[in-house]
């Protein structure tokens, strides 16, 4: 049982597979809301080639993950989705997915997507490195642009 003073357990960064769907599945409607992806395209990012899925495990619980895919051709990376579990935010959970993704995804930049006003995976971006590209007009569902951000490794 954790006291007050106890340290948080350690957070561990690990291949994630099909067998994670369901945990993985709970985390993105915790994560997304109305924006979670279908259940086929969670399980197409946890089964496809090309693809780099992580997992981070505290305690036995899958508390974060994240998809990349690799466009080879353009020699591109993208983070098709991050997301790490309220209760375990600020804890430098989605920095540390996002740098072993970035790694194995292996390529000279990295894109990725996200809402105008998203301003937490915003700051995240930045203070990773990414920087503002391209506006896509009207890109989610709502009517809301995306912000697209790349940053040169
Ligand atoms: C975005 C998200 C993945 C960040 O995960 P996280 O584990 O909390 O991020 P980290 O603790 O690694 O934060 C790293 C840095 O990002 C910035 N940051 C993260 N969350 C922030 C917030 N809510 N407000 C301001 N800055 C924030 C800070 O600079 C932070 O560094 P610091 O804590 O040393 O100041 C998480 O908030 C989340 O799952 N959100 C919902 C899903 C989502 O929006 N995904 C991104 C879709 S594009």
């Amino acid at each position: 049982m954790q006291g007050p003073h106890s340290p948080a357990p350690p957070v561990d960064v690990q291949p994630a597979s099909w067998r994670d769907l369901s945990s993985i599945r709970e985390l993105e409607k915790l994560c997304f809301g109305r924006d979670a992806w279908p259940w086929i395209d969670t399980l197409a990012a946890l089964t496809f080639p090309q693809t780099v899925r992580l997992k981070a495990v505290s305690d036995e619980f899958v508390v974060g993950f994240i998809f990349g895919d690799q466009r080879r051709l353009k020699r591109t990376g993208w983070i098709a989705s991050i997301g790490v579990h309220p209760d375990y935010r600020r804890r430098g959970i989605g920095r540390t997915l996002l740098v072993a993704c970035e790694d194995l995804l292996g390529m000279p930049r990295v894109r990725l997507s996200l809402r105008g006003s998203n301003d937490a995976a915003l700051r995240l971006y930045q203070q990773a490195g990414y920087v503002r590209i391209d506006t896509w007009k009207r890109y989610y569902r709502d009517g809301e642009d995306a912000i697209i951000m790349e940053k040169v490794r």
